[in-house]
């Protein structure tokens, strides 16, 4: 990967580290609209950021964090408007925004299907996490880049969250195409997640906007830890098709949906469609949800799945697949 012009540090293996001038956020906003990945401060912990509504973006935010699994993801907005193009907004959800955004309150809500979100941002999920951040250069990342950017803490999965844009660098080596460097952030914690998607708000990660100040406006809600609360790791509500899925396929069986891994699928399924062609796990990941969705239909019986290799993403597509293959009782939902 070749830096970026201008770049004045280079640190690690190629990961550039530049520190955040207008002309860096310029770069940076145009790396986002072109698919790579930057990472960039907010008031909460570095972001690992990419454009949040192409799938391929996404993926290689997952394959840069070495993610185990797909956790859905927070997307970055810079302001109410935005948001409201791609959440439905309740009244308790306006009313969280206005008290507490810019700042660092992630709120999930109810995913509006025109929104053009990469569905493996959301983790297959109906819902979104969105988040207006209120630091300076995070701001004017967000409207340079000019489209909603999913952005984890920038630490690779397992190690804590990235601080100073030194640990980004570390973590990531060349699979980052820019490091906004501002310097540490304030908060140094991730923001508190609120699901305002059903009738109870619940508190799914606490954070710098504390219980209380959220109760004060907000009334009763459920606690973490509570059935209500999902802790995020193990979020029940992925989405799982309707239809069974079967795993490690090799041959069909009555009106069975495929999706297919490698060049050559085994005859006889009712409907196939290519997870990747060419055995990319990285494009396989892209396309999983998506494609989960359009054969999760009444007229076939089942989704038959061909063997996805364990590795890179491979494991975290496994994961998934295997969780929507479980036994439906699994999932402990509310
Ligand atoms: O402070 C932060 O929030 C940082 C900065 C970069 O903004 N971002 C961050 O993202 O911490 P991440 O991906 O590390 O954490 C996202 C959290 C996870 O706990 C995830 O499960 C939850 O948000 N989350 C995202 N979308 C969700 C959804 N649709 N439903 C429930 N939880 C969701
Ligand atoms: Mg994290």
């Amino acid at each position: 990967m070749r830096p970026p012009v201008g770049a004045t540090t280079v640190t690690g293996v190629n990961s550039v580290v530049s520190p955040a001038t207008p002309q860096a956020i310029v770069r940076a906003g145009a790396l986002l609209r072109t698919g790579r990945l930057v990472a960039f401060p907010t008031e909460t912990v570095y972001g690992l950021g990419g454009d949040a509504t192409t799938d391929r973006a996404v993926a290689a935010i997952f394959a840069a964090k070495g993610r185990p699994r797909f956790n859905p993801l927070i997307v970055h907005v810079p302001g109410l408007a935005e948001a409201e193009t791609l959440a439905v907004f309740n009244e308790p959800a306006r009313r969280a925004a206005a008290r507490f955004w810019p700042g660092p309150l992630s709120l999930v809500l109810p995913r509006q299907p025109a929104a053009g979100l990469s569905l493996l941002a959301s983790a297959g999920l109906d819902t979104v996490a969105i988040r207006v951040p209120a630091h300076p250069v995070a701001q004017a990342l967000l409207r340079e880049a000019d489209r909603p950017v999913a952005a984890p803490s920038a630490n690779r999965s397992g190690r804590v969250s990235a601080t100073e844009p030194a640990h980004v660098a570390e973590d990531f080596g060349d699979n980052v195409a820019l490091i906004l460097d501002d310097g540490p952030t304030l908060v140094g914690l991730e923001s508190t997640v609120l699901d305002l998607s059903s009738d109870t708000p619940a508190l799914l990660r606490p954070g710098a906007i504390t219980l209380e100040a959220l109760t004060e406006l907000m009334g009763p809600m459920a606690p973490p830890g509570s059935g209500r609360a999902r802790s995020p790791g193990m979020l029940a509500s992925h989405y799982a098709p309707r239809l069974p899925v079967r795993l490690a396929a090799t041959k069909a069986r009555p009106r069975e949906a495929l999706l297919a891994f490698g060049p050559d699928a085994p005859p006889g399924f009712a409907e196939v469609l290519w997870l990747s062609r060419s055995g990319d796990v990285a494009e396989a990941a892209a396309n999983l949800f998506a494609m989960l969705r359009r054969l999760d239909r009444p007229s076939f019986a089942g989704i038959a799945v061909m063997p996805i290799p364990e590795h890179g993403l491979g494991s975290a597509i496994n994961d998934r697949l295997r969780r929507a293959a479980a036994p439906r009782e699994i999932p402990p939902v509310e």
